[in-house]
């Protein structure tokens, strides 16, 4: 198993962002300034772009393992990489996320904590309504990772 950063191209993996953010003109929002990274496994398994949100904090903008890949432990190891990477260098690992059954309990799980909430997040930011796990999307809920010390 592989994780590497992806410079060039990046929207050809839009299937798999799509996955992890379903409207396009968001990931645009972020997906120049972010940092990509693909799960490579004998194949793309899975993706995720972060970003430096000032203040030392390090926000996860996607994350997305293809449905096939799901359950099999891509996603933790994504997480994972990404603590071992960047701890020393930022403070905290973030990620929003709408508050459903499909993706909190991932975060939970992966040792994040609730840390905030932005109300109605997705009924004002997104052109069409969102559906995850039987659930419409609303508010955005933060959650958040420490790294522990900064070394810089
Ligand atoms: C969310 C997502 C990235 C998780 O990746 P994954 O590879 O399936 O997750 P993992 O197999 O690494 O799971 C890690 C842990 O989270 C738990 N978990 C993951 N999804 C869960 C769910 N829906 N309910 C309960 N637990 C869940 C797993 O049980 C596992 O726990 P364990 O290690 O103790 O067994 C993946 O399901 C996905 O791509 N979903 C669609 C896109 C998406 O919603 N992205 C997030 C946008 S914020």
């Amino acid at each position: 198993m592989e994780i590497r950063e992806i410079r060039e191209h990046k929207k050809r993996f839009l299937a798999l962002l799509l996955l992890g953010d379903e409207q396009e003109s968001m990931i645009d929002r972020y997906l120049e300034r972010g940092t990509m990274y693909v799960l490579d496994d004998g194949g793309i398994r899975g993706e995720c772009v972060v970003t430096d949100e000032g203040n030392g904090v390090l926000e996860i903008k996607n994350i997305a393992v293809k449905p096939e890949s799901q359950g099999k432990g891509y996603g933790r190891a994504m997480i994972e990489f990404l603590v071992q990477k960047y701890r020393g260098r930022y403070a905290a690992l973030q990620a929003g996320t709408g508050d459903s059954p499909l993706t909190v309990p991932f975060y939970e799980t992966c040792g994040f904590v609730r840390a905030g909430r932005i109300r109605n997040y997705f009924t004002d930011q997104y052109d069409h309504p969102i559906w995850e796990g039987g659930v419409r999307l609303t508010d955005l809920i933060y959650f958040r990772r420490e790294l522990g010390e900064r070394e810089i």
